[in-house]
């Protein structure tokens, strides 16, 4: 297997984007990242979308998105896993070009949720349909579930829950792209309108428009391009059943423990190593059960991690310093491809006021429904 680096990122901002398409969504985000990599072709590309066919109507998407960024030719595939679409179409990226069968892939993710769509019975097509959907829970409800469990067995207040919004949106105030750049407060969190007790509006990543992509290419290739090289040292990936009755803890997500172990296991390295980490925030309670299982705190201290500042800007840990999909927005098939370009930004050192001095390996972690499929990835900047 070659090594594997990213040497391009691009992506629209995040945000409910009335005056653009799907193509063009996904065509201004391609083409800021083969500018930004500097290639004159690309060999193949992979597309995450979650649903365009319920968002806009719109399937067989791969050869279309290629005609309409004028590479039609190259072969293109769509990717789909709910919402890890995007990290697993960075993943099929990386596997392509350490295969040697490319020498230069684009990964790309897109999803356009605002254009009239029932967003939540789209996103609920993630659920299982006989066992979860069909009784009407969304996954606001699912991710209620999981919270209250969190709540009962460690104690976790409803307090630390909303310290995560008010940390992202710190984040995301930082970050020109994102949906919500603004600043809130836990009092915000607490009175926001209620969803799915205990979660709230605040606890809620949004419905958004996006795209993201990022170019990936062999070391080799990288150096001779001549431009900051992230090279990826891991990607792990894990399934689990897509329904949460079936899990034998609902406060765990045992596929990202799954992706994680493989994911440090091929790095040979220790949660203790990483710098800067994007993880999926789709609800409050998420980001709080993904440290855990990732390693970075003690399974139930998660709540007091982050009520303590541990996982914010200048923090042991800084997590989600993009603003995450809490602040930023989760344009579903996007949300995993813009976790890596953060990392990225992160590890060339050019993310600005976000930046996490010194940052030399970052990780992305990326799961669709409540669990059910995980990617993990770290990377290393190298220059
Ligand atoms: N964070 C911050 N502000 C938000 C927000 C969010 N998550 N969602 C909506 N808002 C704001 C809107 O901008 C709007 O502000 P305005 O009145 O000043 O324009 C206001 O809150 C009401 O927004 P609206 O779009 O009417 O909310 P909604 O009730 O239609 O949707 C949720 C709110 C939380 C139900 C919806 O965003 C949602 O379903 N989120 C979860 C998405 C999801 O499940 N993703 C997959 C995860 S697995």
């Amino acid at each position: 297997m070659k090594d594997v680096a990213i040497v391009g990122i691009g992506m629209t901002p995040f945000g409910e984007l009335w005056d653009m398409s799907f193509r063009n969504l996904f065509a201004e985000a391609a083409l800021a990242a083969i500018g930004d990599a500097g290639v004159d072709h690309i060999d193949s590309m992979y597309v995450g979308s979650m649903s365009p066919g319920l968002f806009i109507h719109q399937e067989h998407i791969a050869a279309m998105l290629a005609d309409y960024l004028g590479v039609a030719g190259i072969p293109s595939t769509r990717v789909e896993s709910a919402c890890a679409s995007g990290g697993l179409a960075v993943r099929s990226a990386i596997f392509e070009v350490a295969s040697g069968a490319s020498d230069i892939v684009l990964a790309g993710g897109v999803e356009k949720m605002n254009d009239g769509a029932d967003a939540t019975f789209a996103l609920a097509t993630a659920a299982d349909q006989e066992y979860e959907a069909f009784h009407g829970i969304t996954f606001p409800g699912l991710y209620a579930f999981i919270a209250n469990a969190h709540m009962a067995k460690y104690g976790t207040t409803r307090e630390q829950l909303a310290d995560v919004a008010v940390k992202n949106h710190g984040h995301g105030a930082l970050n020109p792209k994102a949906q919500f750049p603004f600043t809130i407060t836990r009092e915000q969190v607490m009175n926001a309108t209620m969803v799915a007790d205990p979660l709230r509006l605040l606890d809620c990543s949004p419905v958004t428009d996006g795209a993201a992509a990022v170019i990936v290419t062999t070391l080799e290739t990288a150096e001779k391009l001549g431009k900051p090289i992230v090279k990826v040292i891991a990607s792990g990936a894990a399934t689990d059943g897509i329904a949460l009755h079936s899990r034998k803890d609902v406060t765990t997500i045992p596929s990202v423990a799954l992706a994680a172990e493989r994911a440090f296991s091929q790095a040979d390295l220790t949660p203790e190593k990483i710098d800067v980490a994007e993880v999926h925030d789709c609800f409050t309670i998420a980001e709080l059960v993904v440290t855990e299982e990732l390693g970075f705190v003690d399974r139930g201290k998660s709540g007091e991690a982050v009520s303590a500042g541990e996982t914010k800007l200048g923090g042991r840990i800084p997590i989600n310093t993009s603003g995450g999909l809490k602040s930023k927005g989760h344009p579903v098939g996007a949300s995993g491809v813009a976790q890596v370009i953060e990392i990225v930004d992160q590890l060339r050192g050019s993310a600005g006021d976000r930046q996490v001095e010194g940052a030399r390996y970052g990780l992305t972690q990326n799961m669709g429904g409540s669990g059910a499929s995980c990617v993990v990835h770290i990377m290393e900047g190298v220059s």
